[in-house]
């Protein structure tokens, strides 16, 4: 197959080119005027400038004329909690009136409220939920996601979660990796007894994790109110030993020490980092940890934004995800991520891309496969509606803009 007339196409980087850091993320490769090809196992062939393109090849191979529209690899959101029960639109009023996410939480709302109800759901109709989410996300152009377990809070409900994210996995064509986050919240059977479940996390929860061979990460909310930075250590070095790499929650509510326990471990990425300041930037310099923000959480809870700006001034490693949960980002749409990043962040619309594509893949350490318009790198695309530039993308953040989506060279939408 070959896509003709691309307007331009984004983030055309080299095969060994896995992740864009500080002013590089402004200056990934555009094409203008190209075309590319797609081969039948669904990767990226070739891609060239279209004076170069062999009008002779449309007799015998399908062409997608996009008409001026721009290609940009399918968004890579290495952030998500999509595997849920229901909604917390009863949240929502609680927090118009006035309460914030810890006091929520405090009143045995928020993630316990989210663990009862998926305890009450039955595998099959979690897995229907959770489906219908992915696909939203994939019409939305998402070609590679993250999914967390951490609603399940006890043994049997967190493996329940995890085969559901594994069958998500197996019904879709985006790429997904799965996250243990057994460290979310205390389970209710647990509450005031914080070690404790420390302890049968350690004991428990991540053998059995590991012998069913379920998440290839693990996650820790590693804040005030939620687990210390020991906790996180021990959790983290035990996970370790079964080879989970560290991606964690850090620095939302408060300057945790997420960020240096995370870099410590070696994490793929430290996420959220609202509260993050120059120590915190200093650290991950010294990392290859990537500073992963979630600026729809920021804009639902109405809490500060990750400093992303001296994040990548300083030489960072940003992505950019969704953090798609019921109850701080009830959204898993990736062009708003990119909006609120140039709007709210000022990013710049190329650096807020690279930070959705390459970067992202880079926190889900899928880089070397997605993220990138690259021969060999998966023909997972977004072909966009004629645009008069890549900033009207985040600019006009309500309007129609996708023309079509491929992911592994087949048409979704
Ligand atoms: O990333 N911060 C921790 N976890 C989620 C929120 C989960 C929830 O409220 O259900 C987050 O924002
Ligand atoms: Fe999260």
């Amino acid at each position: 197959m070959y896509v003709i007339n691309i307007g331009q196409l984004h983030i055309c980087l080299p095969q060994d080119v896995t992740r864009l850091s500080g002013h590089d993320m402004a200056t990934a490769a555009t094409i203008s005027d190209a075309w590319l090809s797609v081969s039948a196992d669904g990767t990226i062939e070739q891609i060239g400038p279209m004076v170069s393109f062999d009008f002779s090849l449309s007799s015998q191979h399908e062409i997608i004329d996009a008409r001026g529209g721009y290609v940009l690899p399918a968004f890579c959101d290495s952030h998500t909690h999509i595997v849920y029960s229901g909604t917390r639109d009863g949240e929502f009023l609680d927090k118009i009136n006035g309460l914030s996410y810890e006091e929520i939480a405090k009143r045995g709302g928020g993630i316990l409220n989210s663990a009862d109800r998926l305890h009450d759901t039955s595998e099959d109709e979690l897995f229907r939920q959770s489906l219908e989410r992915a696909r939203e996300m994939m019409a939305k152009g998402t070609g590679a996601l993250e999914i967390k377990s951490g609603y399940g809070l006890n043994t049997a409900d967190e493996l329940k979660m995890l085969r559901v994210a594994a069958r998500i996995r197996e019904s879709i064509p985006a790429d997904v990796k799965i996250t243990f986050l057994g460290a979310h919240a205390v389970g209710r059977a647990f509450v005031g007894r914080q070690t404790d479940y420390v302890d049968m996390l350690i004991s428990e929860m991540l053998p059995a994790v590991a012998a069913d061979g379920l998440a290839e990460y693990v996650d820790v909310f590693c804040d005030k109110g939620f687990f210390t930075v020991d906790e996180t250590d021990r959790i983290l070095e035990a996970a370790a030993k079964y080879g989970m790499l560290p991606k964690i929650h850090a620095n939302e509510l408060d300057c945790s020490g997420g960020v240096q326990i995370g870099v410590k471990h070696n994490a793929l990425s430290v996420d959220h980092l609202e509260r993050m300041g120059k120590d915190e930037i200093d650290v991950l310099r010294t990392s290859n940890t990537v500073a992963t923000m979630l600026p729809g959480a920021s804009f639902f809870l109405g809490m500060p934004y990750a400093p992303a700006r001296q994040a990548i001034d300083a030489g960072l490693t940003v992505a950019l995800a969704s953090d798609y949960n019921p109850g701080s980002s009830p959204s898993g749409d990736m062009r708003m991520v990119w909006a609120l990043a140039c709007i709210k962040m000022k990013l710049t619309p190329a650096e807020a891309l690279a930070a959705c594509t390459i970067n992202g893949a880079a926190a889900m350490g899928l880089s070397d496969v997605v993220g990138a318009i690259t021969p060999g790198r998966r023909a997972s695309f977004i072909i966009t509606k004629p645009m008069p530039s890549l900033a009207f993308i985040p600019y006009a953040y309500t309007t129609p803009w996708i023309g079509s989506i491929y992911l592994r060279g087949k048409i979704v939408k």
